[in-house]
């Protein structure tokens, strides 16, 4: 769901500005053992709406800036959370776009939808001071994913999951290593099952809103997803990486 319409939805699904599995509970499950620190810079990549960076804000973890692509949802952004900075452009752009050094830079469901993962984390090492973190909240193929992919109305809903064998790599040749890994399948079963929950309960709203292809759409999606994660293709990680 990376279209402004898309996320606009998710938000009127989920009761916030948010975009990733888990809402609050996954920022504060990836936020829980990061030191709150008012003066260090955060860079919340592919921040969508704007919500989660606001939320890591108002949690005292530090100053955020949040960057993405999609105008339109930073015009909301910018709008509606005002104490939060945010650049418009391509992650590849960062380093011509943003002009702080940041400690964390984290991404929630943002990894698996650039096209050029390689390029994305070699521009984040650019904007990170030596020894920042790099947090990174995403879909992963548990195997067989990749062979039977997710497509909805001949789209590809996650494109680039991360693969367990091929992301060290990326990571080593761009000046990050990967320093823990945390499994979330578990969770994100639960997360995507409240989530087709809520979309039920708003149904109507979300008609009203978009109309009933959207709904369709929105069930399509995350029943998708849902039936992945059941069967075991499809999880969701957490990778905690270092500058190096
Ligand atoms: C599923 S949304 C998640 C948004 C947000 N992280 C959240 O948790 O609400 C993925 C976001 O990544 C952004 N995105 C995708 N590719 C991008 C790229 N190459 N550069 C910057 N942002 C990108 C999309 O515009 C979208 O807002």
């Amino acid at each position: 769901m990376n279209s402004f319409t898309g996320k606009r939805l998710l938000a009127l699904v989920r009761g916030g500005d948010y975009a990733h599995a888990g809402e609050e509970e996954a920022i504060d499950r990836v936020f829980a053992n990061l030191p709150k620190r008012s003066d260090q810079w955060l860079l919340d990549v592919g921040c969508g709406r704007g919500g989660t960076a606001d939320y890591v804000r108002r949690g005292g973890w530090g100053r955020v800036v949040g960057i993405d692509r999609d105008g339109d949802s930073l015009a909301y952004a910018r709008s509606r959370y005002p104490e939060v900075a945010f650049a418009a452009g391509d992650v590849r752009e960062a380093p011509r776009l943003l002009f702080q050094r940041f400690a964390l830079v984290y991404m929630l469901n943002a990894f698996y939808a650039f096209e050029a993962q390689r390029e994305a984390l070699a521009a984040l090492r650019q904007v990170a001071e030596e020894g920042a973190e790099l947090l990174i909240f995403d879909y992963l193929d548990r195997g067989g994913f990749q062979d039977d992919p997710l497509v909805v109305n001949g789209r590809s809903i996650i494109p680039h999951p991360i693969e367990r064998e091929a992301i060290c790599g990326k990571l080593a040749e761009t000046g990050w290593k990967l320093v823990s890994t945390e499994d979330l399948h578990r969770e994100y079963g639960h997360w995507y099952a409240a989530l087709l929950s809520r979309i039920e309960a708003r149904a109507p709203e979300v008609i009203a809103v978009e109309g009933k292809e959207s709904l369709d759409h929105l069930r399509a999606v995350y029943r998708g997803i849902l039936r992945k994660i059941e069967r075991g293709l499809l999880g969701g990680v957490l990778l905690n990486c270092a500058a190096v």
